[in-house]
């Protein structure tokens, strides 16, 4: 081989090297991006339902007192009142833009997400009204009207918020 041709070939090595590097880079630095994408995805949305749950799993209780189903036991409902607001706190930041894929992945409609104004503002009504029935139960030693009227807002926002934004 003369000198020219072995350094033409060494260069052709060179560059083919080039080529395959370059594009195991590129794909090295596509992948995890969107797996991370993903992931963050699948953690909202397991961390919003695991949220929705435990409010839930809360509120019965008071949903009993308001439905006339059980007496008013001021102890319990405090702490479950209290659970609730903070609860209500957790959700802030687990509707990412990113999680709008739908069912069977989550309930929320995709209105949560083009919405996102009106969707944030009941998000935030439900926090204040969570927060204020935990005042107003640490208050009322009895099922009164106060107490009555800051239980139906918190479960009206449940079903507001519901009827607009979350598949049956
Ligand atoms: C601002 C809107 C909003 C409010 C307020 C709200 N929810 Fe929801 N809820 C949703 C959305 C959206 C989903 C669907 C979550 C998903 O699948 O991504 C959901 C899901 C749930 C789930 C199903 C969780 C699971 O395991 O998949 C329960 C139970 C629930 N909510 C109960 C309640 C209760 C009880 C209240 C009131 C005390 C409440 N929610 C208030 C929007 C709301």
């Amino acid at each position: 081989m003369t000198r020219v041709a072995s350094v033409v070939t060494s260069l052709k090595i060179l560059g083919a090297a080039c080529l395959v590097a370059g594009s195991a880079s590129v794909f090295a630095a596509d992948e995890p991006a969107k797996a991370a994408a993903s992931d963050a995805a699948k953690q909202a949305i397991a961390v919003r339902k695991a949220t929705f749950l435990l409010i839930a799993n809360n509120f019965k209780p008071i949903g009993e007192v308001l439905q006339g189903k059980a007496a008013y036991n001021q102890a319990e409902i405090v702490k479950r009142a209290q659970r609730v607001a903070f609860l209500s706190e957790l959700l802030d930041g687990t509707f990412p833009a990113e999680s709008n894929l739908g069912t069977p992945q989550t309930k929320t409609k995709a209105d949560a997400f083009s919405k996102k104004e009106d969707f944030d503002k009941l998000l935030k009504e439900f926090v204040a009204n969570s927060k204020n029935l935990a005042q107003v139960a640490a208050a009322e030693s009895t099922a009164s009207d106060a107490f009555k009227e800051a239980a139906k807002a918190v479960a009206g926002g449940c079903k507001g918020c519901h009827d607009k934004y979350k598949e049956k």
